[in-house]
């Protein structure tokens, strides 16, 4: 089965084309980065009007890739939500009135089972069942996955999500958008110890987040480091011995948690995904935990944890080979829950 995959829930245009025998034929994506860059965060409207501007010269790329007529495709596969309402109908729309010209079904797919089946596009790939860590910039949670559409949602966060907070953070130590990656080179020139963070949640039992506080504190830490200088701001140095801190802050409290939720569950394989996991110091700190427990971890390569198509094309594929489409309507949510995914049997 040759499936097309959509994903416009947010500031990415996504087009990849799958085949369940020979695997993925092809991926390409549009950035919106440098749209959203002078606002500082994605602006909803202009992610909508761009994904308009580019989702049909991505699919006819994606086609070319793939070596493929569009009349070779036998379903296409979309991102329904969750995310910004406007952009998930511009490819809902898009994917609908191609699997109706073309005849074939249309499947959505929850943006977040994407992300959480994105370690199956890879050679190593995890068998169920599996703990999976999802961090990216709408949300951090943890869930035991039993199978596709089995997901129990055991941790999350109860206010911003990790992403959410790199972002937030980088902002105020004037990294610019997209803060994450910003954040995290520059922490590579910090020295570590000069300043500690808390490790939010840990603790106490359970598997619940909060990164909120985590933002506040080094904006406490920002005001305190301008107070005592000389000139009243922040040198290159100050603003990297921050980032470190606040990145090793992060990454530490979601280890001790993965850790927590592989003892309590007595599952010994990790996966990460989301954009948040490709961040490296996370990766390499999951890598030296769970190989202490003498356990697998399991993640996508870096350009397969940020959103991408390659994740709903196999996601829907996935679906639609088990005989799951949905009716001709065009619908998208804003808001959508993993838990109310239909089981695969
Ligand atoms: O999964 P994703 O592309 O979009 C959502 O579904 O939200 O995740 C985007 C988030 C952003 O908050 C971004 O700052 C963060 O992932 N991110 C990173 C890194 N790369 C992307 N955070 C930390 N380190 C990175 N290397
Ligand atoms: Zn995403």
């Amino acid at each position: 089965m040759i499936v097309l995959g959509i994903e416009s829930s947010c500031d990415e245009t996504g087009v990849a084309v799958i085949d369940s025998e020979r695997g993925l034929l092809s991926h390409v994506l549009h950035s919106q980065v440098e749209l959203h860059a002078e606002y500082g965060g994605v602006v909803p409207e202009l992610a909508s009007r761009d994904h308009i501007r580019y989702l049909l010269p991505l699919t006819e790329q994606a086609l070319q890739q793939a070596g493929i007529d569009k009349t070779a495709l036998d379903g296409v596969a979309y991102t329904a939500g969750p995310g910004l309402i406007g952009a998930l109908m511009s490819g809902a729309a898009m994917a609908r009135s191609l699997a109706w010209a073309l005849q074939v079904p249309a499947v959505e797919v929850h943006h977040m089972e994407g992300h959480l089946l994105a370690p199956l596009l890879e050679e190593s790939s995890p068998e169920f069942p599996f703990i999976a860590l999802l961090v990216s910039g709408g949300h951090t949670l943890l869930a035991e996955v039993d199978g596709i559409g089995r997901y129990e949602i055991i941790g999350q966060s109860l206010d911003d999500a990790a992403g959410e907070a790199f972002d937030k953070t980088a902002k105020l130590l004037g990294l610019g958008y997209p803060g994450g990656p910003a954040l995290a080179k520059k922490a590579m020139s910090g020295q570590a110890g000069r300043f500690s963070f808390p490790r939010p949640m840990t603790d106490r039992p359970g598997l619940d987040f909060s990164f909120s506080g985590l933002k506040t504190f080094a904006l406490n830490t920002m005001q305190e480091v301008v107070s005592q200088s000389d000139d009243a701001s922040m040198s290159e140095q100050d603003k990297s011995d921050i980032a470190l801190a606040f990145e090793q802050a992060v990454v530490e409290t979601l280890v001790i948690k993965c850790r927590r939720a592989l003892q309590q569950t007595d599952c010994r394989r990790l996966i990460v995904a989301g954009g948040v996991g490709a961040n490296r110091r996370l990766r390499d700190s999951l890598q030296d935990m769970v190989t202490g427990l003498d356990g697998e971890l399991y993640f996508p390569r870096v350009e397969f944890c940020t959103d991408n198509g390659a994740m709903i094309a196999l996601a829907g594929c996935l679906r639609l080979m088990a005989g799951q489409s949905q009716a001709l309507a065009i619908e998208a949510r804003a808001r959508w829950s993993l838990q109310e995914l239909k089981p695969l049997s």
